[in-house]
């Protein structure tokens, strides 16, 4: 079991209702945020990147209380696919959970009800200003036939730091997490009992403001579904080549990169697009020219040996604000600590740049690279296009893999899947 470590995020502040209050001014006034300018320039002096935004909720109001949960079960379930039908995304189970919050009463009981569309009004404030953040992350069947989550507590403090920046409310990630766990309980039947099957879970918050004024929505709605998934691999690791993207950036110092807000997904697709028709499956983002961030939709991995020691080295970017933190980036540098530095490596979190992959390459250093998120846990690359060259990532042609990420999956899959009890692994 995860031990207790969540912390209550913190309360709104009195200037986030007045910001509310501001919300029936038109667009083009910059009042309605300027509120928010000097509720946060003591936080702005004191940033690195990106600013540690207040909570929309309070403490005095009901937080999510999983005691309240009501369920109602569909009377008409979906027949199952065959597993090797599954395709990421387009299958969902039997039901939803719903929890609805507004600024007078917090959290409202939470609801597990059939899967159905959504009725909002077209001036919701969703729809035009993108109050919407979400999360990814997995239940995994065990060989006793329970249910698992993985690090669900990193989900739900990445999920509420979302929120808050986008002035939508917190809760008590516990409670969430008990929810997500009854709610994957119930869908079971969705997840196929071999190695590599899965329940994609997606929680999303919402603001259901209907209002076209700038300004906090004083009601949201936090929903999960579920989408039944099949390997990311199924006949094995496929290693990808990259172009790397340096006439766009994804993420930018004090911007909002770091958060998993829907608003930072679609200026993706046109890069991603560009690169796909040139024969890449992804883009890797530079910031500027040369420094290297994140690949595609995942956090990304290099396995160096040091130009002056020879040492070998895992790199990947630090979390300055640019970066998503990745709960399996997160799991990769821990699983590396335990297991690779006994073994003569170095874990490094610095900044390097698409220079140094192509020095390292050219001078035969650069061993291997790898993409790593809750879809493929680890994607090897093959390599890397810049500026009309291709950087090698040190795979023999007839290889798909690393060593490292072939490891790494492994490692990771027995932690997910309970064959090596730990604490990373919560029981439904
Ligand atoms: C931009 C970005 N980076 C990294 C990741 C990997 O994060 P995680 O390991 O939590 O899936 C994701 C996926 O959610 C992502 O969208």
């Amino acid at each position: 079991m995860l031990r207790p470590i969540f912390t209550r995020c913190a309360a709104r502040s009195a200037s986030a209702a007045s910001l509310r209050a501001a919300a029936s001014r038109p667009l083009t006034s910059p009042v309605s945020w300027r509120a928010t300018a000097t509720a946060t320039a003591t936080q702005h002096a004191a940033r690195q990147y990106s600013i540690k935004a207040k909570a929309a909720s309070t403490s005095t109001h009901q937080d999510i209380d999983p005691a309240k949960l009501t369920i109602e079960k569909s009377t008409s379930p979906k027949a199952l696919l065959k597993p090797e039908e599954l395709v990421f995304g387009h299958t969902f189970t039997d039901h939803m959970l719903t929890i609805e919050w507004n600024e007078t009463s917090g959290w409202h009981a939470p609801q597990i009800k059939p899967y159905q569309n959504l009725s909002l009004d077209p001036a919701t404030c969703v729809f035009h200003y993108a109050f919407e953040c979400f999360e990814g992350m997995k239940a995994y069947k065990d060989k006793s036939g329970g249910i698992r989550l993985f690090r669900p507590d990193r989900n739900m403090e990445r999920f509420n730091k979302s929120a808050a920046r986008i002035a939508l409310p917190t809760f008590a990630p516990t409670a969430l997490i008990e929810l997500i766990a009854t709610f994957a309980k119930l869908e079971s039947r969705f997840i196929p009992d071999q190695r590599g099957y899965s329940l994609y879970l997606r929680p999303t918050m919402i603001g259901t403001q209907k209002t076209l004024g700038v300004g906090p929505p004083g009601s949201a709605l936090l929903y999960v579904i579920a989408s039944p998934v099949g390997p990311y691999y199924p006949t094995g690791f496929k290693a990808v080549s990259l172009e790397a993207t340096d006439y766009a950036v994804r993420a930018w110092p004090g911007g909002v990169g770091d958060k998993k807000l829907g608003a930072n997904y679609a200026p993706c697709i046109v890069p991603q697009r560009e690169a796909m028709s040139r024969g890449f499956q992804q883009n890797l983002w530079l910031f500027g020219e040369e420094y290297v961030t994140e690949v595609g939709t995942m956090n990304f991995f290099v396995a160096i040996r040091n130009k002056e020691t020879g040492a070998k080295e895992l790199i990947t970017a630090p979390l300055d604000g640019t970066i998503l933190g990745g709960v399996t980036r997160d799991s990769v540098l821990s699983l590396a600590k335990e297991k690779l530095v006994p073994a003569g490596w170095n874990i490094v979190e610095r900044k390097y740049t698409i220079k140094e992959l192509d020095e390292a390459a050219n001078e035969g250093r650069l061993i291997e690279a790898f993409g790593s998120g809750t879809a493929a846990i680890v994607s090897p690359v093959r390599t890397i296009s810049w500026k009309g060259k291709t950087i090698n990532c040190g795979l023999k042609d007839h290889e798909e893999s690393g060593e490292l990420a072939l490891k790494m999956k492994d490692w990771m899959e027995a932690r997910m899947y309970g064959d090596d009890e730990h604490e990373w692994s919560y029981h439904c």
